[in-house]
């Protein structure tokens, strides 16, 4: 049985087949001739933290390829969670039901937990500051598309690179092709944790870290902004410090090279300015619409569809 808790689980091989498959779920949306592989599956969906894209488009591919849904959102006040189950239970229970598990979570490693006691796949759809994978592989589907090749690029991410989840997710998928360099930018408060950094080096990963966004803007091919995590910190005056420590502006994007694109996992808050959004550069909305195919084509791969 396959689950997707971490991107670090998947060989280069079956990347290129969930890649593939999401192109081929792309054309069959497009064309209005969607297989119903799905049909007579349910897809639960459990959510402990809020959601707009990755809640909507699973529960979208679900409905999309044929399943039912059933959904929980504000999980930790409207499930049984709220009267203290255990995260073993609650999996338990939603295995009874449906064919796959959706879930996110605020604590690391609960999807991992779950998938423990869970006799159906389980997908993690974010873990604390941990992981999210299947914003990843929609993110890697997206610069695919956008450049036509996945090595030989400069990424930079910029923002909240200590609590990024979604950095540290698709930072592995891009390491497994070749001559890929990472610029990590932050304020010196949010560089990327000692751990991470670890696991960088121990895989000859090139990489640099710094502060100063205007020196990275025009050797980059892929511009990764980040909101800053307000949920993952412990007060609010840290927080308030630096919250706007990088707004992309026009000015800055006039630096980046002609075939850049700006990415975002969105939600937006305040690192990009509305007026970008119409430079053709700007591809976070695109990668958003990508996660549906993705998102098809990740449901198909835990079912071995
Ligand atoms: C991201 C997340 O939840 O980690 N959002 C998403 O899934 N598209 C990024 C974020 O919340 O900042």
């Amino acid at each position: 049985m396959k689950n997707i808790i971490s991107t670090e689980q998947f060989k280069k091989a079956e990347v290129e087949k969930i890649l593939a498959r999401a192109s081929i779920m792309e054309a069959s949306c497009k064309s209005d001739k969607i297989e119903q592989i799905l049909k007579d599956k349910i897809v639960a969906c459990i959510f402990f933290e809020p959601s707009t894209r990755t809640r909507l488009s699973f529960e979208t591919a679900a409905l999309k390829l044929g399943a039912k849904v059933i959904s929980v959102e504000n999980a930790e006040t409207t499930s049984s969670a709220y009267k203290g189950e255990s995260i073993e239970d609650t999996t338990r229970m939603l295995c009874c039901y449906a064919d796959i598990i959706v879930m996110r979570h605020p604590k690391e490693g609960t999807s991992d937990a779950a998938t423990r006691v869970a006799s159906k796949p389980v997908i993690n759809a974010g873990d604390g500051a941990n992981k999210h994978p299947t914003q990843a592989f929609l993110d890697l589907y997206t610069i695919q598309k956008e450049h036509g090749r996945l090595d030989n690029l400069s990424i930079a991410f910029v923002g909240d690179i200590l609590n990024s989840r979604t950095l540290r997710s698709l930072v592995p998928l891009l390491m497994l092709y070749p001559n890929n360099k990472f610029y990590f930018i932050s304020p010196k408060e949010l560089v990327l944790s000692a751990d991470y950094r670890k696991y960088l080096t121990k895989n000859n990963v090139n990489f640099v870290e710094t502060t100063n966004l205007d020196e990275v803007l025009s050797k980059v091919d892929v511009l990764y902004m980040t909101r800053v995590q307000k949920e993952r910190f412990s007060n609010v005056a840290d927080y308030d410090r630096v919250k706007d420590s990088f707004l992309l502006k026009m000015e800055d994007v006039r630096k980046l090279k002609k075939d850049a694109i700006i990415m975002h996992p969105l939600p937006r808050v305040n690192e990009i300015e509305v007026e970008i959004d119409k430079d053709p550069r700007a591809a976070y909305f695109r990668q958003a619409q990508n996660g549906l195919y993705m998102r098809m084509a990740l449901l198909l791969f835990v079912l071995d569809l």
